[in-house]
Order: structure tokens, then C-alpha cells, then sequence
């Protein structure tokens, strides 16, 4: 997508399309003042008519309005003038470019960047634009045949700006807007594809392809003779039962110096059966999307190298297959982690914390600034929380506060969720240094309090987004969060914020 800020009116514009709004009571935002005045009144008497609706969420399409240069009119409801936040504004935005991808239009002009958002800058504004327009634009059809629909003709967003002192920040927001929407594009790609075709192997290669030509990153892929010499039982025990090849993925992206580097641990189970404590049939497809966090973290690297970030960032990556087979791990059998401390596998669907464990042992090597686990971890998550927020777990409340904090600037929010002692009492074995799961209450609780067994002293958090990764039901889909949160994180990191 091209974009262009511009302090042209509203009705002078020449261009396919044009968004303005209308408020409760009939208030019009700044650019349907202008093209109400222009067009002698068109936008009120939509508005009487009960053309326009006010609501939030609601967009009309007007054809043919007088004295305006632009072919269409985008009306957006925007509700209370007063709540218009950069929630509410994201909404409004994204019902246009619903109704405005209907059309044939290659080129809008945003004016709703014009009006006062509770809480947002004009950089904001414009960055909230491209991710809106970008999430609604992505089609996934890679995996149907015959002659390809064409994508959307929309080439280019223009962004409304009150003054020319704006230009530059609004500029930069549709920029970083923009690198952010290529990893919510990636991470939705690798989670829509179906585990025959997106396999570890399949996700160690994309780390390469997206290293290729880019002289701030490296990959590294460990293979499963190399994980038994590094001593990763744990994560191995998991990938036992598959002919899958398991790998451990490295990526580097180095672009400040000698500076520590946030680690971004995602977990890759590019399918879960749940092993020999076998899930129930029903929806099992959506255990393709068990390796979201792998593709969150993947993805958020993608934008990182986009928006060419002065940061040092690594991610890691352990990527395997949960099958039940005749040599796969069986409830109750005990594996020695790369940390030298024994698990018993009480059972065996509880795999994503395996896998991270080893993954966030062998992390320690690069002496992490902040260590941030990702993963579609547990059912009790979705029950926790639902499919709004992700849940933030951390012994550190300044880094489980500046996750937080990344989140609401992103709009991809989290909430805290606690660990402790009194929790992590339910991990005790009786026959190994602990047990993999926990007892009926408190699922991503115990989950967290897992792995917190393996972070002594680190600077650690973890990100339960079983919820949060993708959409069931009709609008079945990755959703590519939480990348909009880890890059606002490392955004705010590098303070390139203006
Ligand atoms: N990948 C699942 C968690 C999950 C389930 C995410 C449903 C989203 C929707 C994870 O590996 C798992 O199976 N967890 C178990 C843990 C339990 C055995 C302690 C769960 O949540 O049931
Ligand atoms: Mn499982
Ligand atoms: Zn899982």
C-alpha cells in the first residue's frame, strides 16, 4: 500500500473514495462538515433519510454527491463524539474499508485522521489506518485452486492532516503501520496453513527466506540429533511420536551494537493431537493453529526487519509435531530437561510447556535484556479470558506492566494474570522434580508457574494466547496477534516513537 498525508479538504480531493463520519445527534466530523457545505446539504439529508447511520461500525457508500471531487462518500457512524478513542476509531476505520472493499476504488482519502481521538497523536492515527486497512484487505488463498480471485484494487491511502507540522509523524505512522501489517500478514499466513503443509521444516525455511538478503538477520535450525547433544529431553519427548523431523529455529536480528537482545520464544506445535492423551475429535482442525505463537513471534520479526528497527531482537523458535504413535511419550514417563531438572509427563497434551521449557533454557546463551514466551497454551486461558484479551503472566511487574502498556498503545491488549508458590504447589510429583500439568483449577496459571521453573533469574514473561490467535466458527482465521503488541513493545524500546 502507497500513502500520502495532505492538508486538502475533504471535497477537493480528486480520488476514488473519501471517509468522513457522522457523530450521535447528527454532528458531523470535520471532513462531512466540508462536504456537507459543498454538496448544499447532501450529507444531512442522507442523514434524515436514514441513509447514515451514527453508529459505530456502520458505513455507508454515497454515489454521486454533488460538488465533491471524489467518485464515492464513506460515511462512518462514530457514535459519542466525546468517546471517539483509538478503539473506537479503529472500528470506524475498518467498517469503511469493509464497505469500501466492496467497491472498485484504488485510491481513499482517510479524513477521519482530522478529528480529536481520546489519547491518539496524529502518528497514531495514520498507524491504526494502514493496520486497519491491511487487516481487512487480507485474503488467504494460497490452498484453492483454480484461477485466483484478484486481490483488492486499493493501491493507495491518503491521511488528512491539520497542519503541515503533522506530516512527518503521520507519515511515519502509516510506515511503521505498514511494517507491522507484514508480520500480522505472516503470522496469519503460517497459521492458516494446514500442518501437512506447514511442518517445522516448513517454518525453519520461512526464518531462512525472510533472512535471505537481509544483512541484519541470521538463522540457525537445529535438528533433533543436535537438540539430544544440548540435552533438550523435554522438548524431544514431545516430537517422539511423529516421523516429523522436529527442529529448534534461531533468528538474529542485530542492529544496535553490542546491546542486549529481547528474546521472543514462540511455540511452533504445528499440530496437536494432543499425543497418546488424545484430544477429543470435534474442531481438532484448529490444533493446526498450535504453533500461533511461534508465528506471532516470526511475524513480529518480519515487522522488526520492515521498519529496520535499531534493536537487537532474537527469537527462538521450538517447532514440532504432537502425535500419538507406538514410540511416543506415554503418560507417566519421565524426561530429563536441557536444565537438568526431570518432568513427569502425567500427560501428554500438555506439550506446549515442554517444548519452551528447553527452548528457554538454551536461550540463556544471549544473556536476554527481557525474555518473552509466546503460546497458544492452554484451554483455561480461553475460558480465563476469552478471545479479547491475552493473558500476561510475569514475575517482574515492570515488564508484565510495560507488556501491558504495549498493548493498549496497540490496541492488542493483554491482562495480567498472577503465578506463585501457592500455585505452583500443584505441580509436585511424586516420582520426578515435578509434574507437567497441574489440578483442574487454575490451568494457565500452573502453565505459567511451569515455566517459571525455568527462568530463575531471568528477566522473564509469558503470553497465553490460545484466545487471542485466531477466530472459530463462520470467520474461521488466524488473527496474527499479538504481533501489534511485540512490536510496540520493541518500538517503545528503541524509542522511535515520536
Ligand atoms: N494447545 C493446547 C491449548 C489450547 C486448547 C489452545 C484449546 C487453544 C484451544 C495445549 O497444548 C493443551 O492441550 N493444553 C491442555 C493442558 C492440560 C492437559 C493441562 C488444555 O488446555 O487442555
Ligand atoms: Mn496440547
Ligand atoms: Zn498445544
Amino acid at each position: 500500500m502507497e500513502y500520502f498525508t495532505t492538508t486538502s479538504k475533504a471535497s477537493r480531493r480528486v480520488v476514488d473514495c473519501v471517509i468522513v463520519g457522522v457523530y450521535e445527534r447528527n454532528k458531523l466530523s470535520s471532513g462531512a462538515k466540508d462536504i456537507n457545505t459543498a454538496s448544499k446539504g447532501e450529507i444531512k439529508k442522507r442523514i434524515k433519510s436514514g441513509d447514515v447511520s451514527s453508529a459505530i461500525g456502520r458505513c455507508s457508500v454515497l454515489t454521486n454527491v454533488p460538488g465533491v471531487r471524489a467518485n464515492r462518500v464513506a460515511v462512518v457512524g462514530l457514535g459519542k463524539s466525546a468517546k471517539l478513542d483509538a478503539t473506537n476509531f479503529k472500528k470506524a476505520v475498518t467498517a469503511a474499508m469493509q464497505a469500501i472493499s466492496l467497491t472498485k476504488a484504488k485510491s481513499v482519502f482517510n479524513c477521519l485522521t482530522l478529528e480529536t481521538v481520546v489519547g491518539a497523536s496524529p502518528y497514531y492515527l495514520a498507524r491504526h489506518t494502514a493496520e486497519a486497512a491491511n487487516d481487512v484487505l487480507y485474503r488467504f488463498t494460497q490452498m484453492k485452486s483454480g484461477r485466483k480471485k484478484a486481490g483488492s484494487p486499493l493501491k493507495t491511502i491518503g491521511l488528512a492532516i491539520a497542519k503541515r507540522g503533522d506530516a512527518a509523524k503521520s507519515a511515519r505512522g502509516a510506515s511503521h503501520g505498514e511494517g507491522i501489517a507484514v508480520g500480522v500478514a505472516l503470522a496469519k499466513d503460517l497459521g492458516n496453513l494446514p500442518a501437512n503443509v506447514c511442518t517445522p521444516g516448513y517454518l525453519a525455511r520461512t526464518c531462512k527466506k525472510l533472512a535471505a538478503g537481509n544483512g541484519k538477520l541470521t538463522t540457525k535450525v537445529l535438528n533433533e540429533a543436535e537438540m539430544k547433544r544440548l540435552g533438550m529431553g523435554s522438548l524431544l519427548s514431545v516430537t517422539a511420536g511423529t516421523a516429523e523431523p522436529g527442529k529448534l529455529i534461531v533468528l538474529q536480528y542485530k542492529n544496535a551494537g553490542k546491546d542486549k537482545p529481547v528474546v521472543l520464544v514462540g511455540k511452533g506445535v504445528t499440530f496437536d493431537t494432543g499425543g497418546i492423551s488424545l484430544k477429543p475429535g470435534p474442531a481438532m482442525d484448529e490444533m493446526k493453529f498450535d504453533m500461533c505463537g511461534a508465528a506471532g513471534v516470526i511475524g513480529t520479526m518480519a515487522a522488526v526487519a520492515a521498519m529496520k528497527l535499531p534493536i537487537n531482537v532474537n527469537v527462538v523458535v521450538p517447532a514440532v509435531e504432537n502425535m500419538p504413535g507406538s514410540v511416543a511419550t506415554k503418560p507417566g514417563d519421565i524426561v530429563r530437561s536441557m536444565s537438568g531438572q526431570t518432568i513427569e509427563v502425567l500427560n501428554t497434551d500438555a506439550e506446549g510447556r515442554l517444548i519452551l521449557c528447553d527452548a528457554l533454557t538454551y536461550s540463556r546463551r544471549f544473556k536476554p535484556a527481557a525474555i518473552i514466551d509466546v503460546a497458544t497454551l492452554t484451554g483455561a486461558c480461553v475460558v480465563a479470558l476469552g478471545a479479547h484479551r491475552s493473558a500476561i503472566m510475569s514475575y517482574s511487574d515492570d515488564l508484565r506492566e510495560e507488556i501491558f502498556a504495549a498493548g493498549e498503545a496497540a490496541e492488542d491488549r493483554g491482562w495480567p494474570m498472577p503465578l506463585g508458590d501457592e500455585y505452583a504447589a500443584q505441580l509436585k510429583s511424586n516420582f520426578a522434580d515435578m509434574a507437567n500439568i497441574g489440578g483442574p483449577g487454575g490451568g494457565a496459571v500452573t502453565a505459567g508457574c511451569f515455566l517459571g521453573k525455568f527462568t530463575d533469574g531471568l528477566n522473564w514473561a509469558h503470553l497465553d494466547i490460545a484466545g487471542t490467535a485466531w477466530k472459530s466458527g463462520a470467520k474461521k482465521g488466524a488473527s496474527g496477534r499479538p504481533v501489534p503488541m511485540l512490536s510496540q513493545l520493541l518500538l517503545e524500546r528503541c524509542g522511535v516513537l515520536p
